[in-house]
């Protein structure tokens, strides 16, 4: 029996990409159900770009700073987006806020380096361990108008040790986060997701 057409997704990246990574090892086996149609990044020169390059995916940039107003932004990315035609993107570490033009076009999964609605935000491993918490770990939600906001369809649990540093914290984050998000990321290619009422779910 010949494999079906696997999804096409666009993955967003700003950083060291290893989520990223994740997926791409994981897209390698065609009964995954997952093609990486491009990866797009906030800026240039970053490793996330990098990765993707060496694995033959096509890149591109969108950066803020190249537009005028946010609402420009927002449309280019959408545009750049919808060169590939994916069934839905997916934000693995992009750190930048999507707008209307993106978010209304397509369902936008991110992952997170917390329990939400505990510590959204940019600095959730740090926030996490200033707080005291015994217990923190990773959420991939779908992404809405808000800071961290959008339905949640998966977490993992880390516990806190009492000498984690913000990095030791958050690697231990991403030995979880990997997972969870290429679990998560190929039952919504192969099973599909639906979004309303504010809830998310993949059957
Ligand atoms: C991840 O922990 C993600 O949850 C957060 O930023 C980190 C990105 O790591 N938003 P990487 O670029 O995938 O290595």
């Amino acid at each position: 029996m010949t494999a079906p057409e696997p999804t096409g997704i666009v993955v967003l990246v700003s950083g060291s990409g290893t989520n990223l990574q994740a997926l791409i090892d994981a897209a390698a086996d065609p009964a995954y159900g997952v093609r990486i149609l491009a990866v797009g990044g906030d800026r240039a020169g970053i490793t996330g770009l990098h990765r993707a390059a060496a694995a033959g995916i096509t890149v591109f940039v969108c950066r803020v700073e190249d537009f005028d107003t946010r609402a420009e932004w927002d449309a280019a990315l959408a545009e750049r987006i919808g060169d590939h035609e994916p069934a839905f993107v997916v934000s693995a570490g992009f750190m930048k806020l999507l707008g209307p033009q993106v978010l209304g076009r397509w369902t936008v999964l991110n992952t997170h380096p917390a329990l939400l609605p505990s510590f959204p935000g940019a600095h959730a491993v740090r926030d996490a361990l200033a707080a005291g918490a015994q217990q923190t770990g990773c959420t991939v939600h779908v992404v809405d108008a808000g800071i961290d906001t959008g339905p949640v369809l998966a977490q993992a649990t880390v516990d806190v040790e009492p000498d984690d540093t913000e990095d030791t914290l958050h690697e231990r984050i991403k030995a979880v986060e990997h997972p969870l998000l290429v679990e998560i990321v190929g039952r919504a290619a192969r099973e599909g997701i639906t979004v309303s009422d504010g809830k998310a779910t993949i059957p």
